[in-house]
This record gives C-alpha cells, structure tokens and sequence, in this order.
C-alpha cells in the first residue's frame, strides 16, 4: 500500500513534523525515528498499555533497537480512567529510572490516553524531551496523536492539566486497525464526523461515505485491500485539515473567535467532556460522548436558527451510521450541567460553545447568548425525555 505523508508546519514558530501514514509503516519505526529524532538520541522509553503492547510491542521494539536506540517500556493501565496524575507520575519516575537524558525520547503507542499522558510527560521530564506519536486507534490517528496538545484528567476536570507539545513525528500504520474493537471504531468515526462537520463538505461527505460504504464490511475489513486505501485516503484527509487548522493557531489563542481558530476542533466536546465526567469516566468512549456532543451542538444550533433542520437530521444520520452510542437513560442530567462548570472553555466567566451555522461553517458563541431553556431541550431531546 502506498504511504501517504502530510507535513504539519507552524509559521512563526520552529515547528515542523511529518505525519506518515500507510500500511506497514510500524516495521519501519527505528529509520523513522532516528530521521526525526536525530543521531545524538540513544535511549527511548515506550509508553503503552498491555493489549496494544502485545499486539504491537515487539515490532516496534526491534525496529528501534535495528536502528541503534536502547528502547525500554513502561505500561499505563488501559482506560480514560487511567490518564491521571498517579500514572503521570509513575511515568516520570518510570524514565528516570530508565536514565533518559534530554537527547533521548518517548515513543507513545497507543490510542489517544497513551499519547496524551506520554506527551505530556515528555513535556515536562527535564523541562520537556523529544516524543514520537504512534497512534493505534482511529480516534488518535485523526485527532489526537496530531497537534500537539498533550494532558490528563484530574478531580477537576477533563484535561485540565496539560501542555503544547508537539512531537517530533507521527506514525500511522492502519494496518493496527484491523484488532480495533468495533466500538472503538464508532468512537474514531464519531470524532471524525465532528472534524468533518466544521471543515466543511469535502471531508464531511468522504467521512460519511467512508461510512455508508463501510458500516457492515467492518469486521471483514482485514482483508479488503479497497477498505484499507480508503481509510487511509480519509484519515491522510482528516490529517491534512487538522495540520492546517493548528498551523494557523498552534496554541488556541483565547481571543480568537473566527472559523479557522482551533477552537472549532472543540466542536462537540462541551457536552461530550461533562458527559464523561458525570460518568466518572467510565461509561462512554471519548468519542462516543462526542457523538452525543455533535447532536446536542446540532440542536442548539437550531434552537439559535444558525442551522436548518435538515442540516441538523443529515447530522443525526450520519451520526447514527457511525455505529450503535451507549443509552444515556441512567445518567442524570442535573449531574451533567453541573460538569459544564468544570469545562476548561471557559473564557472571562463564560462557556464558549463551538455551533453550526451549516457544514464546514463553525461559529464561536457565547454561552450567554444560548438560552437555559435551549440546553434544557437539547438536552431533553438526546436522553429521549
Ligand atoms: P483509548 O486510548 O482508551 O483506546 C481505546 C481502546 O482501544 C483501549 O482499550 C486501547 O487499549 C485499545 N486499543 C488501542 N489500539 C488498539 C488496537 N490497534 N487494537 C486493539 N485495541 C486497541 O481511546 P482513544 O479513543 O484512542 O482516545 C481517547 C482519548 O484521546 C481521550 O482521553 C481524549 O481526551 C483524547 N483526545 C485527545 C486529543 C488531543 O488533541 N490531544 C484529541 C481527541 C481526543
Ligand atoms: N482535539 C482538539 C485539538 O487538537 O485542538
């Protein structure tokens, strides 16, 4: 399968990373790192969970060895309930243990709690090391492993400690997708819908056939060569625009409130954050809980007449295309507006909400300015009350 790569760029800043995608590209881990890492980085620490370990470990193991790093590994425990502070700090001491030096490097391989912790550990051991992204889910091959932002969870919030931190390269090989777990592949398309929806038609309509084409073929998709160039093509695409989106706005600059900030990325994750905190982080996949997000977005947006009701029912149906989202019957919605006090988009007192005024068209709006009534409804229609 031919490899892809989008090169990520920050103008102003010192930044620039290639992320590789394609089939194959794990065995090829040692050459890619050291092109990225450079001659003087000796030893690396690879950050990871048993499961994906086991599957993938190995690979990537000897292939670094192949190419002269001394690798050593550090397993986090599986699960959003896992990206804490106690794992952040096994981690520290993990690498210090290990003697990682400022010229050497973290290699996450994993999903999108793995790279998230493994960057930000990286970002501070030492003031901040060198870190490569390998991303094993769908999720954090569009999303996470891309752009820098790196952090944990704490008894305050989602994400709510954290840093920028780029790395120094990503590596995407689809073929890990093929032991992805079904839901975990709902959550990546869920979180690729939202990406879609606020980059417009092009991306939304590849990510929803992607879906129309693939929905009951998932389980067969090992062996179909048609599935594995078409995800490809639609992750390189997803890649590309989240590229573009951080090259213009790396850090999610406060102020900003247009529709190339980065804080459009956050579309869906209002809810989708107070969903997963209200559930202690155990119920719904981060995606799955953006899936409910980009409804509830999408009836707010109404509710405010940006957007038509058709828009709103096209997103509900490509939403549903994505696969089956846990019920949200036992959760209790008090719960979930008290968790909209702990979002870190606040800005000056207020929650910034990122709403559609169509697809590909994201608008900025303060929460001020959404009615409690237009939440209570919203709210109502997604727990079918
Ligand atoms: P995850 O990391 O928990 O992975 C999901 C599950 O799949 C885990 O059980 C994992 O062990 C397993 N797994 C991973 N790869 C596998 C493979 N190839 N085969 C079989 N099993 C595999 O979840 P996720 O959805 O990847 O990531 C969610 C996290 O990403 C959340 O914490 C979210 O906040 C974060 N996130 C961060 C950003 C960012 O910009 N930094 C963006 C979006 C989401
Ligand atoms: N996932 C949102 C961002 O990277 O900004």
């Amino acid at each position: 399968m031919a490899e892809r790569s989008v090169t990520i760029e920050c103008s102003g800043n010192e930044l620039r990373y290639d992320i590789r995608i394609g089939g194959g590209i794990l065995e090829r881990t040692g050459r890619s790192a050291r092109r990225a890492l450079g001659p003087d980085c000796c030893r690396i620490v690879i950050i990871s969970n048993r499961k994906v370990f086991g599957l993938y470990g190995k690979i990537v193991e000897t292939s670094l060895r192949e190419a002269g790093f001394e690798p050593s590994t550090w397993l986090m425990g599986d699960g959003e309930r896992y990206k804490n502070m106690r794992s952040l700090q096994a981690a520290l001491g993990f690498m210090a243990s290990a003697g990682l030096a400022r010229t050497d490097a973290v290699v996450a391989l994993g999903g999108g709690v793995v790279g998230d912790l493994a960057g930000f550990a990286s970002s501070i051991y030492l003031r901040g090391v060198d870190f490569i992204q390998i991303p094993t889910t769908l999720l954090a091959m569009i999303d996470s492993s891309v752009g820098g932002k790196t952090g944990i969870n704490t008894d305050f919030g989602k994400n709510t400690i954290g840093a920028f931190h780029q790395p120094k390269g990503v590596l995407i090989d689809v073929r890990t997708l093929s032991t992805l777990p079904k839901r975990e592949l709902t959550a990546g398309f869920c979180e690729a819908i939202k990406q879609g929806a606020v980059a417009g038609n092009d991306l939304f309509d590849q990510t929803s056939q992607m879906l129309e084409r693939y929905s009951a073929k998932r389980r067969a998709w090992q062996s179909d060569r048609d599935f594995q160039r078409s995800i490809s093509e639609m992750i390189a695409a997803h890649v590309a625009f989240k590229a573009e989106i951080v090259s213009g706005d790396q850090f999610e600059t406060v102020t900003r409130k247009d529709g190339r900030s980065r804080k459009i990325l956050n579309f869906g994750h209002t809810l989708a954050h107070a969903l997963e905190r209200a559930t202690d982080y155990k119920y719904l996949k981060h995606g799955e809980a953006v899936g409910y997000g980009i409804l509830y977005a999408a009836e707010l947006s109404k509710a405010l007449a940006l957007m038509d009701e058709k828009s709103v029912n096209l997103l509900y149906d490509v939403v549903h295309r994505a696969g089956a989202l846990p019920p949200l019957d036992d959760i209790d919605q008090k719960v979930v507006f008290e968790a909209f006090r702990f979002d870190k988009k606040h800005i000056a007192r207020t929650l910034q909400m990122v709403l559609l005024k169509g697809i590909g068209n994201p608008v900025i709006v303060s929460g001020n300015d959404i009615a409690q009534a237009s939440h209570s409804q919203a709210l109502n229609r997604l727990f079918n009350k």
